[in-house]
């Protein structure tokens, strides 16, 4: 199948012009500042955190999103302190415990990209627990663990290159995202700009916004100005 000049996966027949955003992933930064800001533990900017992602859970459905991507924990923040990465672990296990019954009231497919099978055994027993309760949900929410894209695109790469094909929609095909749709905007907050290893492949024509935003302070009103931002730009994929 000749694939003439490369164009990546479904962005070569999507709509030109924002519209209606179907996936919005977002780097959710700034916890252990909003905590410092006020003098407390980063633990508590952390549990912060989850709250914030607690409320978008709520707001998927009616803000009529198809897809929110979150970045929980990447495949460099094991260089954290133990204490840390500790607090992060244990505030997962907590939030799927007692949050897996809002996503299914809630319409919520979870699903997990990322090197997530690598985690704790009991972890990874819990998220395959949700997977199963919440498979029949209406809109996903993609939590990405011990997520690293440059890893996600090599273990792409290498089960393309099994079966053979080693083209740019032979790879799409083979990332954790392949059953999501394309990646229409990508937020960060707390003021840093970067992508830090985040959905790279995915980011490729997609809308970026930086927010100021320490992530707690994160609200639905927030993802609603993002999303009227997105539907006033212009997506023009190389076109024009
Ligand atoms: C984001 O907040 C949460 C994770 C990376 C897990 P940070 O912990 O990175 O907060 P800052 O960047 O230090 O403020
Ligand atoms: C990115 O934030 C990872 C997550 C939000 C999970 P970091 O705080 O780890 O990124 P850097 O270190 O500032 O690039
Ligand atoms: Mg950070």
């Amino acid at each position: 199948m000749g694939e003439g000049p490369v164009q990546t996966g479904e962005h070569a027949d999507a709509r030109i012009g924002g519209g209606h955003a179907r996936h919005v992933a977002i780097i959710m930064d700034g916890n252990g500042r909003w905590a410092k800001k006020r003098g407390m533990p980063r633990a508590v900017g952390h549990q912060r955190g989850v709250e914030a992602v607690r409320r978008l859970v709520r707001g998927l459905k009616p803000m009529g999103l198809e897809c929110l991507t979150l970045y929980a924990f990447s495949s460099e923040n094991w260089k954290r302190s133990e204490d840390e990465v500790d607090d992060l672990m244990n505030l997962m296990r907590k939030f799927i415990k007692s949050d897996l019954p809002d996503f299914v009231a809630n319409d919520v497919k979870l699903k997990i990209i990322g090197d997530w099978q690598g985690l704790a055994p009991d972890i990874v027993a819990m998220l395959e627990d949700a997977l199963a309760q919440t498979a029949n949900g209406s809109r996903t929410l993609a939590v990405a663990l011990n997520y690293g894209g440059q890893n996600e695109i090599a273990r792409a790469a290498a089960k393309a290159a099994v079966l053979g094909e080693v083209t740019a929609n032979a790879i799409e095909a083979q990332l954790d995202t392949a059953d999501l749709p394309p990646l229409d905007l990508l937020i960060r907050t707390s003021g840093e700009i970067r992508l830090s290893n985040f959905l790279l492949w995915q980011a490729a024509y997609a809308e970026m916004l930086f927010v100021d935003t320490l992530w707690p302070d994160f609200k639905p009103e927030h993802l609603t100005e993002a999303l009227d931002d997105f539907a006033r730009r212009e997506r023009r994929y190389g076109g024009r």
